[in-house]
């Protein structure tokens, strides 16, 4: 933990001072619309995808220095995944990204084309069409903070043009990689006005490979956002300036039309914030990426659940614990409570069970002929550290699998190894801001659907 404070703190002198950011009042903040793109492909390939991403993390069992850690993002399950817009260079190019408060670094694909009349626009960002593109040289304290490739040409200090390569990989071997750089961003701020952000580091990637980060997968995203806690991510880049904290809400995506959602950085809307609940944000040393909160218990229509308090630790080998994540489509939680849950809703669901379970859910039933199923389905509550109490709808943790069948949203995972996670289904509906400075989780049912 060293590292983290001396390399914050770099980073702050090098990539923050105040005159980079242009004309901002102090009550204004970031508002960027969050869209998603596609519902859900279908859950059994989220699952496949989630759980991908899982197994990748639960693998991760030593002690991963801070600065060269690999990284893993929502950016490599395509499902489910809420996009951002990101303008970038001088003059703007317009780019969509994947927004990820499970990964750090924000990259784009970029085109090393001599002749950018020739490539379709705004699919790729172009380097040589921006005057405020700079590569960061290998020797600048930024390079460190990210992971460098294999085979990087060794650092020359007296060479002016050496630049800092990343190799970035991503939970199923995918990888982006290319210059690690600076760049001006232009991003409305809550008045309406544009707000230039120079400076912003960001990897410009020239090599992308694996099907999670290209492909169909990808979703037409041209790179990623990552809002988690490392001082790369946009986040962390952004946050002095904006009190240090962002939320956002994401809206129902059964909903039709698909309502706009919004990404705030900085302290938003007073009205919504004052009624948030909140819970201590933790941080784990072996995964600094992650915003860890600590779940207490779970109830099924008020009934608390028999789980021992030392099922939902964070051990002393970073596992276990409970993960807030966007790019994460399920919700995940350890076994021992996962088994109590599935138990408990079965006995306590008033529609019939499926004659065939959907394949990788363990609970599913059978609604056809029901108006309102979630009339019938069991409420679960979520208590956390601080006495914060989550009670999401059915609909947060009921997704229709086939026509007129519907499962539980739910899987196991083993503390030992992984940890549990609130993925983004279960967060629909709610508005999450992450308060980093104080360093807690404060969410709301109100003021995401209500105006
Ligand atoms: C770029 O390509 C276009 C289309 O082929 C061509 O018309 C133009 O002259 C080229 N420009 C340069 C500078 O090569
Ligand atoms: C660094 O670059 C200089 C000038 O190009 C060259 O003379 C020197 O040998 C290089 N050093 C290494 C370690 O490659
Ligand atoms: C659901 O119930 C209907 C009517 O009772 C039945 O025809 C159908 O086969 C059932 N489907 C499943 C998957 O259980």
């Amino acid at each position: 933990m060293f590292h983290l404070t001396i390399l914050c703190s770099l980073l702050s002198l090098f990539l923050l001072p105040p005159a980079n950011l242009a004309a901002v009042s102090d009550d204004e903040f970031l508002k960027l619309p969050l869209l998603r793109k596609s519902p859900l492909p279908s859950p059994t390939q989220a699952l496949a995808l989630d759980t991908r991403r899982l197994h990748f993390l639960s693998l991760r069992r030593k002690p991963i220095p801070f600065v060269k850690s690999p990284v893993v993002s929502g950016a490599s399950s395509g499902s489910g995944q809420y996009f951002v817009d990101l303008r970038i260079g001088q003059p703007p190019q317009s780019l969509h990204l994947i927004a990820d408060t499970g990964s750090d670094l924000v990259w784009v694909k970029c085109s090393a084309c001599r002749n950018c009349s020739l490539h379709s626009p705004a699919t790729v960002f172009f380097p040589r069409h921006s005057s405020t593109f700079s590569p960061t040289h290998c020797y600048d304290p930024l390079c460190r903070l990210v992971p460098e490739p294999v085979r990087a040409p060794k650092c020359n200090h007296t060479r002016i043009h050496s630049t800092c390569h990343y190799e970035y990989a991503y939970a199923d071997g995918s990888l982006t990689s290319g210059l690690f750089a600076t760049e001006t961003t232009t991003l409305k701020t809550s008045s309406g006005r544009e707000a230039y952000l120079k400076s912003v580091a960001f990897g410009c990637g020239f090599r992308i490979s694996g099907q999670s980060v290209s492909g169909a997968s990808f979703n037409g995203a041209h790179g990623v956002m990552g809002l988690g806690r490392g001082p790369i991510s946009f986040a962390s880049q952004l946050g002095r300036r904006f009190g240090n904290k962002f939320s956002y809400c994401l809206m129902d995506y059964t909903l039709s039309p698909p309502p706009t959602s919004y990404l705030i950085i900085g302290d938003g809307d007073g009205g919504v914030r004052s009624k948030l609940l909140f819970t201590p944000l933790l941080t784990n040393p072996f995964s600094p990426t992650f915003y860890y909160i600590r779940l207490k218990s779970v109830s099924v229509n008020g009934v608390k659940l028999r789980i021992h308090p030392s099922v939902w630790e964070i051990d002393g080998s970073g596992n276990g614990g409970t993960v807030v994540d966007s790019g994460t489509t399920l919700a995940f939680l350890a076994d021992p409570a996962y088994r109590l849950v599935i138990a408990t809703v079965k006995r306590r669901i008033r529609l019939p069970i499926a004659a065939e379970m959907t394949p990788g859910f363990d609970l599913c039933v059978n609604v056809s002929g029901v108006s309102k199923p979630e009339k019938f389905m069991p409420r679960l509550k979520f208590e956390f550290a601080g006495g914060a109490v989550f009670v999401p709808p059915p609909r947060n943790y009921f997704i229709e699998t086939e026509e007129n069948v519907q499962c539980l949203a739910i899987q196991s995972v083993n503390p030992k190894v992984g940890f549990s996670v609130m993925g983004n289904l279960m967060q629909q509906g709610f508005v999450f801001e992450f308060d980093r400075d104080r360093s807690r989780l404060g969410f709301s049912r109100r003021g995401c659907a209500l105006p």
